[in-house]
């Protein structure tokens, strides 16, 4: 047996995580939001958002800014009362030029410039003389101490624009929306993209509790019904449970990572971190004796974020004899030519395990927040998922599914995982609904 197919099974095994961890798992993710909510140290933040579910009956037309990863949206929603909605125009942009013309991710890049290039994105929707409110969803840990004062905490997803930490992110939008003379659009909200889920599916399903994002990042939020002043959504900050042993890889990755230490589950669940996982196990198996016909591929397997969440979903989905979906991504990723059939079932391997362990992962945690909102599930509950890896990825929902009914046992039938595209952009219509409804 050649080396790395030994190698290959070792990890396997590191990578498996059986009925019992995964339970495990729940009930110490269900231990952390109790430690959280007696205000006893845990990992989570569990941070405050100042909203709860809405009624289904908010009407109105609302600018909604989305901003959260790779790509900016704004959307004009019009909400139309008992859960029916329109979205009447929307326009999107990366933060990054494809052709390098700009970055606003790069450390290099200000606040300013960034709130500058999203306040540029609004005025392409508001019309001049014509007043908006705008809820905006912005997806990275701030502290809240109101439905519209967020203050930034840190940057998640290798994001590194500076001068932002300790900023009150609405004053930074609203001083943006001045300099581009777009007085006439008045943000009202803003709140974390899970925050945004729940609320978007809340609008339309009444027994909406829980709210995920599983797509470049990931996090959760749920409705607590037993808070200090009242019922009111918490925003979980789930990447940052540290309780879930990392592998040699998961080591790896988080001393390689931009924020060693932090964000340890995301780094093991997210689309943003899962292909860089696989090219540090190739390289590994590289190492061992995999592609060993191809010289320079060790070298080629150095350069950090070499493979992508969508390589990986391309690699799942081959389900041909010879693997010639594969092939073609090994080329265009690695520029290796005539690899082995045996070779490309291992990369399959690998992917596959990443992605299991990933859903897996995310499961334990629904199960934590479930027992702990309802022990014996006596109704029932709605978890609204929005997120190109539950979306996208082949296989990534059923295992969820799988796995969390491993969890809950005979019990769950009360839980429904709804997949809820644009809930980014539609919950911050219904947080600004909400939130101009208390008054100015
Ligand atoms: C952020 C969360 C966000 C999640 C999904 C994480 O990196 O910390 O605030 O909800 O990504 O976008």
């Amino acid at each position: 047996m050649a080396d790395w197919t030994k190698r290959l099974q070792s990890i396997k095994e590191e990578f498996l995580l059986t009925m019992p961890h995964v339970a495990r798992l729940a009930k110490l993710f269900q231990n952390a939001i109790a430690d959280g909510l007696a205000g006893r140290s845990t990992s989570l933040k569990m941070l405050p958002t100042f909203l709860t579910v809405p009624t289904g009956e908010e009407k109105g037309t609302f600018l909604t800014l989305d901003f959260g990863g790779t790509n900016v949206r704004v959307m004009e929603i019009e909400l139309r009362g008992d859960g029916m909605l329109k979205i009447i125009r929307q326009r999107s942009r990366p933060l990054r030029h494809p052709r390098g013309l700009y970055d606003h991710c790069a450390a290099q890049s200000a606040a300013t410039d960034l709130f500058d290039f999203l306040a540029g994105l609004i005025g392409e929707l508001a019309k001049p003389g014509k007043r908006y409110t705008l809820g905006h969803t912005f997806s990275f840990p701030t502290r809240q101490t109101g439905v519209n004062h967020a203050v930034w905490l840190h940057w998640t997803k290798e994001i590194r624009t500076r001068d932002v930490e300790g900023r009150n992110v609405t004053e930074l939008l609203s001083r943006a929306l001045q300099r581009r003379g777009l007085d006439q659009v008045t943000p009202r909200a803003v709140i974390n993209d899970t925050t945004a889920v729940l609320l978007a599916a809340a609008y339309r399903e009444a027994q909406t509790d829980m709210g995920s994002v599983c797509g470049t990042g990931y996090n959760t939020a749920y409705l607590e019904q037993a808070g200090t002043q009242g019922p009111g959504i918490i925003n979980l900050e789930a990447g940052n449970f540290d309780c879930v042993a990392p592998t040699f890889f998961d080591k790896l990755l988080d001393d390689g990572s931009d924020s060693p230490g932090r964000q340890r589950l995301e780094k093991m669940v997210a689309g943003r971190y899962l292909g860089e996982l696989v090219r540090l196990m190739l390289r590994n198996l590289a190492e061992e004796g995999l592609f060993a016909g191809h010289s320079g591929v060790c070298r080629m397997l150095e350069k950090p974020d070499l493979l992508k969440s969508e390589d990986l979903a391309g690699v799942l989905h081959d389900a041909s004899p010879t693997l010639q979906g594969i092939h073609h991504i090994l080329e265009q990723r690695l520029h290796l030519t005539g690899t082995l059939p045996a070779e490309r079932a291992a990369v399959k391997e690998i992917a596959r395990m990443v992605t299991t362990r990933a859903a897996r992962l995310s499961a334990g945690t629904y199960g934590g927040i479930l027992r702990h909102i309802d022990p014996d599930l006596r109704r029932p509950h709605v978890l609204a998922i929005d997120g190109s890896l539950f979306e996208k990825m082949p296989g990534y929902a059923a295992t969820v599914r799988a796995a969390l009914a491993e969890v809950l046992g005979d019990k769950t039938d009360a839980v429904r995982l709804l997949l809820y595209k644009d809930g980014s952009g539609i919950g911050a219509a219904v947080a600004a609904a909400v939130a101009a409804g208390r008054g100015p």
